[in-house]
């Protein structure tokens, strides 16, 4: 397992739509394999593929740091199917670095993908889980958490990003 770079705003690769997965051969199970260890040596509660610089539709979660009940679970093509009522929760994301806002999004959510077997699996979520499952399906779909809240803000957020990026590029380049 490796520890893989996280792409941050603006890299093209999480502005875009990922690709479904077709055939979960050994280079899927490794994607999957380096994403859950460089969520957790982020760490983070979840991570979709195109974070890592892959643009496939695949994602690991593990929100057993604030719920004990929880495991790691990785999803591939995963689906919302079905969703009800509505919560608020401070989000932030590994590739929106130093950045937190309030986001509501639905309370309770189904979610379908296949597991690395390319069995089909059915998962019930709400609280945190649920949360996280949106975000990071949104992620497979070029959507960041930053798109859900204000555009005034969001703005402000980009404008911070850009400087950051301006300000490593500059540190990066050979004197
Ligand atoms: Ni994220």
């Amino acid at each position: 397992m490796a520890v893989l770079e996280i792409c941050t705003y603006p890299d093209k690769v999480l502005l875009r739509e990922a690709e479904p997965i077709c055939t979960i051969d050994k280079e899927i199970v490794r994607l999957a394999d380096d994403m859950a260890e460089t969520m957790y040596n982020a760490p983070g509660i979840g991570l979709a593929a195109n974070q890592v610089g892959a643009p496939r539709r695949l994602i690991v979660v593990d929100c057993s740091k604030r719920d004990l009940d929880s495991q790691l679970i990785v999803l591939v093509n995963p689906e919302i199917i079905a969703a009800e009522g509505l919560t608020s929760m401070e989000e932030g994301c590994l590739s929106v670095p130093d950045y937190q806002a309030e986001v509501t999004r639905y309370e309770k959510v189904k979610v379908r993908g296949l597991d690395l077997q390319g069995k089909a699996v059915e998962l019930d979520a709400d609280g945190l889980l649920a949360v996280v499952l949106q975000h990071e399906i949104d992620h497979l779909n070029g959507k960041l958490f930053i798109d859900h809240i204000s555009r005034l803000k969001r703005e402000l957020c980009k404008r911070r990003l850009l400087k950051r990026r301006a300000k490593e590029t500059a540190t990066d380049a050979p004197l």
